[in-house]
């Protein structure tokens, strides 16, 4: 392997395998590197556990806001500006005031509270899978409880669920040829739900309730409120960030256990080692496999100096390999303790931005690989198809049998 080797730009890398070869040298020999685009266009590179942490805990020097936390390439300049008002792209101070009054709907309680109902949604799936026996998993059991789960966090009503589920799938934008679209679909599909969210909002300022929605729209921090339009994006960037995240974490934890009937037998004979075991499966898995950040002055990483107004990505996927803080990295080992919420990065690094829905997702997850444990004994029918993308670690296919335990 050399420099010449190294790609990590192009969605067809991702295809077949993931590039942790490649990882693994530019961590070794190049942990900071300036990687080129076809176009032209340039980004660094940063695959040591250590200095994702360190950028992405620094957000005076590492902006989310100038070029958005998103995309290797560039945006438009309507694009950008757009995407700059979503709380994923912002910086303090004003990412830190929205980001106070969102927290008052994410508090423990309200998870605990999903997370009971959640148990007897991830029951019923797993159930529906086993009469059905041949299952894809991905669209069958996976995809079904995160858009659950937002759609209740988010207080949408039963009978609009599906309105919410149609909606959320077409505006995830794709480099997938499974999948790509109409460029129109997305932005229609945005427009849609920024309606529906302005909608719920109107109804709930008129008829308070008991729910998220009420929460978020009551809360206040040193006197302000999330106006409008900063309500109708939160819901929207929920609305995604929740969904396709959790569903490939749910999709790698099952292929990873059906690839190591050890792991999953330790699983099935000790059902309290689960919470470490979904810790495993976020790093293995990493769903998000990297962020974007550009730079607001000039810096030094790792020895490697970069001037102002460059675009930095940090690779959650690489940092989660790196063999200098996880003992034998690429086996997976659900008994990994030190892992336990602190090692690894699959939510971030422990910045400003570390992922809002982290319990959320842990919380789904583990109701459904009890189930899944407690009922269903699986036998993968065909090797996992992966999605196209430089950004979405994500497998699109997994045809699995359920039979009864
Ligand atoms: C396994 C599933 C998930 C993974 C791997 C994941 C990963 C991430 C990562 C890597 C970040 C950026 C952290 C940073 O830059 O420091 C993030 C941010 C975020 N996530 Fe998640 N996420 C998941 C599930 C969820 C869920 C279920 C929700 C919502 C209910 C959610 C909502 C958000 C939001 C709103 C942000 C932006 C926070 C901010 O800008 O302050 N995520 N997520």
């Amino acid at each position: 392997m050399d420099l010449g080797d190294i790609n990590l730009f192009d969605p067809d890398t991702y295809v077949d395998e993931l590039p942790h070869e490649q990882f693994a040298y530019l961590r070794k020999e190049h942990p900071v590197f300036r990687h080129e685009v076809a176009d032209g266009g340039h980004f660094w590179c940063i695959t040591r556990h250590e200095d994702l942490v360190t950028v992405n805990r620094d957000a005076a020097s590492y902006s989310s806001w100038r070029r958005t936390a998103l995309t290797l390439g560039d945006h438009d300049t309507d694009a950008l500006e757009q995407q700059r008002m979503m709380m994923l792209n912002m910086d303090p101070p004003d990412h830190s005031k929205l980001r106070k009054i969102v927290n008052k709907g994410f508090t423990p309680r309200m998870i605990r509270e999903l997370q009971e109902h959640l148990a007897d949604e991830a029951r019923q799936i797993v159930a529906d899978g086993l009469e059905k026996g041949d299952v894809e998993f991905v669209e069958e059991i996976a995809s079904e409880l995160p858009l659950i789960a937002i759609a209740e966090f988010l207080g949408v009503p039963r009978e609009d669920r599906k309105i919410i589920f149609d909606l959320s799938n077409r505006m995830i934008g794709s480099e997938d040829p499974d999948y790509q679209l109409d460029e129109g679909v997305a932005q229609e599909a945005a427009g849609e739900m920024y309606a529906y969210a302005q909608q719920l909002a109107d109804d709930r300022r008129a008829n308070p309730r008991n729910d998220i929605v009420t929460t978020l729209l009551q809360a206040e921090v040193d006197g302000e409120r999330l106006d409008e339009l900063e309500f109708n994006l939160f819901f929207m960037l929920l609305a995604v960030a929740g969904n396709e995240t959790t569903r490939n974490a749910i999709s790698h934890g099952m292929l990873a256990l059906l690839e190591n009937p050890d792991q999953q037998q330790i699983l099935r004979d000790d059902p309290s080692k689960l919470d470490a075991g979904i810790e495993e499966i976020l790093r293995w898995g990493t769903p998000v496999m990297q962020f974007r950040r550009q730079t607001t002055k000039p810096v030094t990483i790792a020895g490697v100096d970069i001037p102002e107004d460059e675009g930095i990505v940090f690779w959650h996927i690489s940092a989660n390999r790196d063999e200098t803080v996880f003992d034998d990295p690429y086996s997976f080992q659900v008994e990994r303790s030190p892992n336990l919420h602190t090692n690894h990065v699959a939510f971030g690094g422990g910045g400003p931005h570390f992922c809002l829905g982290a319990n959320l997702a842990r919380a789904e997850m583990k109701v459904v690989f009890a189930e899944l444990l407690k009922q269903a004994k699986w036998e993968q029918r065909e090797p996992a198809r992966r999605l196209r993308s430089n950004f979405i670690n994500g497998i699109k296919r997994l045809d699995v049998t359920l039979t009864p335990t």
